[in-house]
Parts: C-alpha cells; sequence; structure tokens
C-alpha cells in the first residue's frame, strides 16, 4: 500500500496550484500516494481552494483514478447555475413586469452577452468573499457573492457592446460582436444603456436590505465613471477617419492613464472591493492596499490584451484585432515607437490607422522587426515577478490567495 502509486487528475479550473514544488495546470494528470495528497491538500501553500473531504481522499484499490474537484470548478459551477435565477429575477422586476416582448429581449441580450467569456471578473468577487470568509459561508451569503458576480459581467457585457461598436470590432467570444446581429447596428447602443441599468437591478434585488448595499452601489457608480473616462482617453488618442495619427499621444504615461482608467479599476480593483464590502470590511485604508496591486495587475492584463490583439489566435482569444486599424495606443505602439528612426516613423505616420491589410501588415513586420514578441515575453516575466513580490508585501494585511489566484489565471494567458 505504502508504495502504491495513484492516479489524480486535478481540476482546478484555469486555476493553477503547487505540488511538490512543481506548479500543476489544469487538468494534469500526475501520479501521488494518499498519504502525499492528505498533506498536498492539508497545505496553505497550495491555491486550491476546496480541501476534499477525508471521504474524498478515501482512496481504494479498486479507484485508482480520482477525481479531484477543486473548489473553484465547484464555485464556477455553482456561478453558472445561479445564471438561470439571475435572469428570472430581471424579469420579474418591476420595469420589466408588464412588458413580456421586452422580457424577452432583454434574456436575448443577457444569453448572447454575458456568456462565452472567462468569468474572470465575476468568479473573482465569489472566489475573494470566499477566502475572506475562511469558507465559512451560508448558502444565502454565497448566492450574494455570486449574483453581485453576475453584476460584474453584466458591467462588463454593457462596455464590451458599446465598444465593439465604437472599435468596429466584428467579433466577440468567437461571436458576430451584438451590434452585428438581429440587423442592430448603432440600435445596439440602446442594449448597452440596457446591460447598465440591468447591473442596479440586480444589486438592488440581492442586497437592498443589507448594511453594504451603498457602499456597493457607490463602488459600481464610481468604477464606471472611471471606466468611461478611460474609454474617452483611449478614443481620444487614436485619429480621426482619414487623419494621420499624432504619434506625440502615444507616450507611456498616457498609456498608463488610459488602462488603469478603462481597464484596471473595473476588471481587477472592482471585484475584490465588491468581496470586501461584502465581508464587512470597512477599513478603507485596506482597500487601498488592494488596490495599489490590482492596478498594476489591470495593466498587466490590458498589455496582455493589446499583444494578443495584433500577435494571438482570433481561433483562440475569440476576437479578431483591429488595435493597428484603429490607430489605438497599445502597449506595441507605445513600445515600438521610441525605437524608429525617422524613416520608421514615417511609415507609422502613413499607415497607423488605416483599414487595409497592406497598412496592417506594414506595420506588423516593423513590430516584428523590433521583436516585439521577445520584448513582451520580457515584460510578462519581469512584471509577474515584481506583482508576486507586491502580494508577498501584504500578506500581513490581506489574505495573498485573493491576488494569487488572480495572477495564476492571466499569466501566460493566451485568450
Ligand atoms: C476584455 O476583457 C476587455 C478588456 C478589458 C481587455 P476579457 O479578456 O476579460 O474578456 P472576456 O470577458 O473574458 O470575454
Ligand atoms: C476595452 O479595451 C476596455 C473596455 C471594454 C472598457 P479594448 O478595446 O482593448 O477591448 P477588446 O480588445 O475589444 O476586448
Ligand atoms: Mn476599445
Ligand atoms: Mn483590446
Amino acid at each position: 500500500m505504502i508504495n502504491t502509486k495513484y492516479y489524480i487528475f486535478v481540476r482546478v479550473g484555469t486555476l493553477r496550484a503547487r505540488f511538490r514544488n512543481r506548479m500543476l495546470r489544469s487538468n494534469q494528470l500526475i501520479t501521488s500516494t494518499p498519504k502525499l495528497l492528505r498533506k498536498f491538500f492539508s497545505s496553505k501553500s497550495s491555491s486550491v481552494l476546496h480541501r476534499p473531504s477525508s471521504e474524498e481522499l478515501e482512496i481504494t484499490e479498486r479507484s485508482k483514478n480520482l477525481l479531484v474537484m477543486a473548489s473553484s470548478c465547484k464555485i464556477k459551477d455553482q456561478f453558472h447555475e445561479f445564471f438561470p435565477e439571475m435572469l428570472r429575477c430581471l424579469k420579474n422586476s418591476p420595469p420589466l413586469h408588464k412588458l413580456p416582448s421586452m422580457q424577452e429581449w432583454v434574456e436575448k441580450i443577457v444569453e448572447y452577452n454575458l456568456k462565452g467569456g472567462k468569468m474572470n471578473r465575476g468568479m473573482a468577487v465569489v472566489e475573494s468573499f470566499m477566502i475572506l470568509k475562511n469558507h465559512q459561508v451560508s448558502e444565502e451569503e454565497k448566492n450574494t457573492a455570486i449574483a453581485l458576480g453576475w453584476a460584474v459581467e453584466m458591467l462588463q457585457a454593457f462596455f464590451l457592446v458599446a465598444d465593439d461598436i465604437m472599435d468596429g470590432s466584428l467579433t466577440r467570444r468567437m461571436k458576430p460582436c451584438w451590434y452585428r446581429t438581429n440587423n442592430l447596428g448603432v440600435k445596439a447602443f440602446n442594449d448597452s444603456i440596457l446591460l447598465e441599468s440591468l447591473i442596479y437591478q440586480i444589486v438592488s434585488s440581492y442586497c437592498k436590505n443589507q448594511h453594504y448595499y451603498l457602499p456597493v452601489l457607490e463602488l459600481f457608480h464610481d468604477v464606471t465613471m472611471r471606466t468611461s473616462l478611460g474609454q474617452a482617453m483611449d478614443l481620444h488618442s487614436a485619429p480621426n477617419p482619414n487623419e494621420a495619427p499624432d504619434l506625440s499621444k502615444f507616450t507611456v504615461e498616457t498609456y498608463d492613464a488610459i488602462v488603469k482608467y478603462k481597464t484596471a479599476y473595473y476588471s481587477f480593483y472592482l471585484p475584490v472591493a465588491v468581496a470586501m464590502r461584502l465581508a464587512g470590511i470597512q477599513d478603507n485604508d485596506l482597500l487601498k492596499r488592494a488596490e495599489d496591486i490590482l492596478l498594476p495587475m489591470g495593466r498587466f492584463f490590458q498589455v496582455q490584451d493589446d499583444y494578443l490583439d495584433c500577435f494571438g489566435d482570433p481561433e483562440i482569444t475569440g476576437k479578431i484585432g483591429t488595435d493597428i486599424e484603429d490607430g489605438k495606443c497599445s502597449w506595441l505602439i507605445v513600445t515600438a515607437l521610441p525605437m524608429c528612426d525617422s524613416a520608421q516613423r514615417q511609415l507609422i505616420e502613413a499607415h497607423y490607422g488605416l483599414k487595409n491589410t497592406e497598412s496592417v501588415n506594414l506595420v506588423k513586420s516593423l513590430y516584428q522587426q523590433f521583436d516585439i514578441p521577445k520584448l513582451y515575453t520580457e515584460y510578462e516575466e519581469r512584471s509577474y515577478k515584481e506583482l508576486t513580490q507586491m502580494i508577498e508585501g501584504i500578506k500581513h494585511q490581506l489574505p495573498t490567495s485573493i491576488f494569487q489566484g488572480f495572477m495564476e489565471k492571466i499569466y501566460k494567458r493566451l485568450n
């Protein structure tokens, strides 16, 4: 028995766990003994959220294949299972109550635009909340966290529907962008507004009588404003159609401001801040400490997004890039510009921001010439190390697994 090796199929969703100094990836098959497995699941350093019960770890000679369902998977399943309940609640909300045709329309918008993404933001609310509460939560508390997770995904859908119209994108999450369906065109803007209003239906339906209702509401309002400001900066830094780009706008400082506002607040700070309020944390200093790590993490995420826009595989990212065509202030252009000689600068001035394949390819070949993919890999490594250190620095104030969980989900991501 002692020397028997057991196969264990670690299902940890996108979360990765450390096992005997090795990083495990999701769905990786490893061999182990019951004793080691017990040790693994009881160690605090493992980032697996769900520690299987002793029965779950009971391995018999007959069942050598042990399927360990780590709880990020379990939570993800619960998160998805809650979707119909949330939808029912929205359709029964007073404004929609007597409008059956609009109930159907809302269902259609929500089904199309809330599903198919990575769900990083929504899941982060639930996972952070569980960690802050030491996994000691009632079913009701967990459902409130899940509902608020969906509210954050609703905010994401609201911004993405508008973003795709403004950026002239073609696909999102492997499907045509919403505005390109149902003969919508610019009419989709109203659906974006509708999606925003649904955030507040969720928040009030699930939190109205709670002490954290007002702080959570304020968080959503404040972060929405910041994100719209970021989107405005993003749009204003790009040239108008048929105009040459103003290359003086493409600086690291401008880039940092854009991505902090358009991405970091709503994608990283918001989910954790919501979870903290939900867990009853009222100390604003603590929220600030979390923000100090989450905003740089958001920058890291947007740099990845910019890289994938140009060098990612649309079959994996689910979206076809438009940053060069749109003349966006992306990490790639901000990194490439200082390396340009005057001829290369002229090439960018002439071709950046044009919607034709030839111009796009000229810009891309310049990126290749500058070894941007290599610079990106170096940035990713360096940034990962810096963020890991920052996380280490707050271990006495906040549970580090909240931030590590986020980090493990996005490091070296391809979508
Ligand atoms: C896309 O976000 C918008 C950005 C802020 C870069 P995600 O890459 O998280 O998109 P989904 O929700 O997983 O589709
Ligand atoms: C979008 O950034 C950020 C928001 C939606 C607020 P991008 O414009 O880069 O997003 P993608 O690449 O289309 O997802
Ligand atoms: Mn955009
Ligand atoms: Mn992008």
